[in-house]
């Protein structure tokens, strides 16, 4: 059995699609079942990080995301999950690395060091910008053909949530991947402006970017009732760094690990057109 935590979500969803698609036992975690909408196949169980004990009888294999800025639960979980499954997989970061003062860096750092110690079996993903915050746009292009934001020049490898599942699928049910961080990354580096054309691309609509100061843009966030007002700083201040030093380096582990190329931004702005 595999537990997939953040099943709901952008990663974990695609995750139990593919783990259920090859065969495989899945029970999955989430805070309201009754709107999970996840394939009949799974065992959908009502958990969440400070009650994931309870989702982990007879559970081997866990598929672990982080959706907090702090590591205090961390201790916690990882140590119920080492007293049930042999194997973890863990959505981690590369602000590990990349950006270790932020409080993403710090908080899946320390969650990385819990699960080193641990005596699982483990595996770290650290994927690059998820293409998936594209959709933090949707409510402006649902209104119109221009999108206001700040930092439009910052290239990012936009990564598709479906290849972060893929090799998450690789690394919780087949031997390789155990002590491994894998460096995930699209396969091409776009700028915010650049990422607006394809998506107009594929609606079919002229969409075109309008730059907004920090300032501006951090106003913008605070209004938006579907962006977490305590991100919106840390979010700033990622880009500010990220714009200061050089373009994202791509990596081929996608491919390396499933056999198959990263799918292209323009890829994932046709799968999700109908999300805007
Ligand atoms: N976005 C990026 O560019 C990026 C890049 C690198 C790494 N990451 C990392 O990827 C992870 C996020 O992955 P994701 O986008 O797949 O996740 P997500 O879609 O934001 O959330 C996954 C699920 O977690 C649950 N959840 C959300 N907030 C929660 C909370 N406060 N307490 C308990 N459960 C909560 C929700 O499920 P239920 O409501 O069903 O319980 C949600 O569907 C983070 O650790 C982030 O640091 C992101």
């Amino acid at each position: 059995m595999i537990l997939v935590t953040g099943a709901t979500g952008n990663v974990g969803r695609q995750v139990v699609h593919q783990l259920v698609g090859a065969g495989h036992p899945v029970r999955a975690m989430t805070r309201d079942p009754s709107c999970a909408a996840l394939p009949p196949a799974v065992e959908v169980v009502k958990g969440d990080h400070e009650t994931i004990d309870r989702c982990l009888d007879g559970v081997e294999s866990v598929f672990l995301i982080w959706p907090f800025h702090t590591a205090d639960l961390a201790t916690g979980v990882v140590a119920a999950i080492r007293r049930h499954a042999r194997r973890i997989v863990l959505l981690s970061s590369g602000a590990v690395r990349d950006q270790p003062d932020s409080a993403v860096g710090l908080s899946h750092n320390e969650l990385e060091q819990r699960v080193e110690q641990s005596g699982l079996a483990w595996t770290m993903l650290w994927p690059s910008t998820f293409a998936a915050n594209a959709l933090w746009w949707r409510g402006q292009i649902r209104s119109g053909d221009v999108v206001r934001g700040g930092f439009g020049a910052l290239k990012m490898a936009m990564l598709h949530e479906r290849d972060i599942a893929a090799v998450a699928v690789r690394a919780l049910t087949s031997d390789g991947h155990d002590g491994t961080r894998y460096v995930l990354t699209g396969p091409e580096a776009l700028t915010q402006v650049e990422q607006v054309r394809i998506i107009g691309d594929a609606l079919g609509r002229p969409l075109r970017w309008q730059e907004l100061s920090r300032d501006e843009e951090r106003q913008r966030l605070l209004a938006d009732d579907d962006f977490p007002d305590s991100f919106v700083d840390a979010l700033l201040d990622g880009y500010a760094q990220m714009l200061d030093g050089p373009p994202p380096v791509l990596t081929n582990t996608v491919e390396e690990v499933t056999g198959r190329p990263a799918r292209s931004f323009a890829e994932w702005a046709k799968d999700h057109a109908g999300d805007f």
